[in-house]
């Protein structure tokens, strides 16, 4: 089968076509996938330039993101079967509960191998269904940014009706955040440095929006549109180089659900964190106790997420220079 392999932590050149690889076969409990989709996330930039805080196996199959077909069982495997639509989840040994250092060692396209390949075998437990109105290229976008989002809104946000949701620039994240806030019924402020891409936004449902380049200090744009008293809840993507600023427009004992850190760096004061009662709550994507949560809304509401561009199995190179150049509305997706 053909894979691509992380082969040195050099950024995108350190990638590697691999045309030969034997197609794993699935042992007692595990599933063989044909994958069909698969998405890429800022995070796998990251992996591939070998600053990811975590150890990543040496010549890792890339990205932790896929959708595919069950293409074989092992013995033993009772939740899947044949032709199931299923996609892999972030982390491998988080099924439920809360989230301790034992669930998170075993992450897709980092420490264990990832789906950039044409076949992948994961245990039983370590796949889930996908909703049945999404396509694979759909489906392939769930398990990084998708799970994130809904843990950030849903599960930790506890987002409720009538709410006001900050959401910053229009990634991966950022978007579904956006889909599962107004999901819940919450008022939605978003940011972007592009105004086209405010347009989008627009049209997918943000009600109201600033361009954070024309307004650098769109807190007190925030401020501003929540009549002073702030955004119930943050979903912080930049880290600290946008934190400060997402302190300032929460509202007091509202939470801010830190993310990523796309926006670079900068010094945080921790009095206002405690005078303003917020509260700060990292978010390391989610359970497959949650994804599944995440899936039945996602059918009741018969939600899509946005897919911005999908290349072809053989440009997945290019799909990586495209998230680099951060051209990009939502997910990037690989079709195998
Ligand atoms: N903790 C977790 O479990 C977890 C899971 C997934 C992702 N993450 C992290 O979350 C972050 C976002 O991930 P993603 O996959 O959604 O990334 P992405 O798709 O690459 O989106 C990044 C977006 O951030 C916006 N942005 C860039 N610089 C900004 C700034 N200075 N201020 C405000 N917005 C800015 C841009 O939007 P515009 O073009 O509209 O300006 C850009 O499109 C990354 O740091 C990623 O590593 C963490």
């Amino acid at each position: 089968m053909k894979t691509y392999e992380l082969k040195e932590l050099k950024g995108v050149d350190g990638i590697v076509l691999n045309p030969g690889r034997p197609t794993p076969t699935p042992a007692p409990g595990e599933v063989l996938i044909k994958v069909r989709a698969t998405s890429l996330n800022y995070r796998d930039l990251v992996v591939a330039s070998g600053h990811y805080p975590s150890s990543i196996k040496p010549a890792v199959i890339p990205l932790s993101d896929g959708a595919g077909e069950v293409a074989a069982a092992g013995a033993g495997v009772s939740e899947f079967k044949v032709g199931d639509r299923v996609a892999g989840t972030f982390f491998q040994g988080w099924l439920s509960g809360a989230i301790c250092a034992e669930t998170t060692g075993q992450a897709l396209g980092g420490a264990v191998d990832g789906m950039l390949a044409e076949y992948v075998v994961l245990p039983q437990n370590g796949a889930i269904g996908v909703p049945s109105h999404l396509s694979f290229e759909e489906a392939a976008t769930l398990p990084c940014a998708g799970l994130t989002a809904w843990n950030a809104v849903v599960e930790t946000g506890r987002v409720k009706a009538g709410e006001t949701v900050l959401l910053l620039g229009t990634g991966g994240v950022s978007l579904f955040a956006l889909q599962f806030a107004k999901m819940h019924g919450a008022r939605t402020i978003l940011t972007s440095s592009n105004n086209e891409k405010i347009a989008r936004a627009k049209a997918l449902g943000a009600e109201m929006l600033i361009n954070y380049r024309e307004k650098p200090d769109w807190d007190q744009e925030v401020l501003r549109l929540t009549s002073g008293r702030g955004a119930d809840l943050v979903v912080e993507v930049g880290g600290a180089g946008t934190l400060e600023r997402s302190i300032r427009s929460v509202r007091v004992g509202g939470t801010i659900a830190l993310v990523g850190l796309v926006a670079g760096l900068g010094q945080i004061d921790p009095l206002p964190i405690i005078g303003r009662a917020i509260r700060l709550q990292g978010i390391y994507v989610g359970s497959r106790e949650m994804f599944a949560a995440m899936n039945r809304a996602i059918t009741q509401a018969q939600l899509r997420p946005v897919v911005d561009r999908v290349f072809d199995f053989d440009a997945a190179k290019s799909a990586y220079a495209y998230l680099a150049s951060g051209a990009h509305f939502g997910k990037i997706v690989i079709r195998v």
